[in-house]
């Protein structure tokens, strides 16, 4: 399977599993465990929910992760301000990364965006530089999108 069907396939699945539950946290907490064991090359799969100026930790796989993130600092505050995709390739080179996990040496945030309104992020990191592409930003858009459409 070349990545792009690896995707295709993670798409569908996640319809199935988000299917019928309309519950954001329980979405939220299914869909990081199926990226996390569908994906290689991970230390850290999750979410973070926007609660006033504020990213604050929701489920995830991983490390015990840093808890509140201001809007506009990091990787994700940086992806939910801007509301759009931030793919990095080294960390170490990104002004203001946070680091949470020191394994981490790339990232991926796409921005969740809900009827104009920025509900949150869905992160990824990886201890391989260079880890993320174009085409995990449009796969792991796809997964978020899947739970866009499946919670409330
Ligand atoms: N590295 C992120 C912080 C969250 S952790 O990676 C789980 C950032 O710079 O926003």
């Amino acid at each position: 399977m070349n990545k792009q069907e690896q995707y295709d396939e993670l798409t569908r699945q996640a319809r199935g599993l988000l299917a019928g539950e309309r519950d954001r946290v329980a979405n939220a907490a299914n869909l990081s465990a199926l990226i996390w064991h569908g994906l290689p090359d991970l230390n850290w799969c999750g979410f973070y929910f926007l609660k006033g100026t504020e990213l604050v930790l929701g489920p995830f796989q991983g490390k015990p992760a840093c808890v509140r993130i201001a809007l506009g600092s990091g990787v994700c505050g940086a992806a939910a301000q801007e509301r759009r995709t931030m793919i990095v390739l080294n960390v170490h080179e990104f002004p203001g990364h946070i680091a949470c996990d020191g394994a981490s040496n790339a990232e991926l945030v796409v921005p969740l965006v809900k009827d104009g309104s920025v509900l949150g992020v869905l992160d990824l990191d990886s201890p391989r530089l260079a880890r993320f592409d174009e085409e995990d930003a449009a796969g792991i858009e796809a997964l978020a999108r899947v739970w866009l459409e499946a919670s409330d």
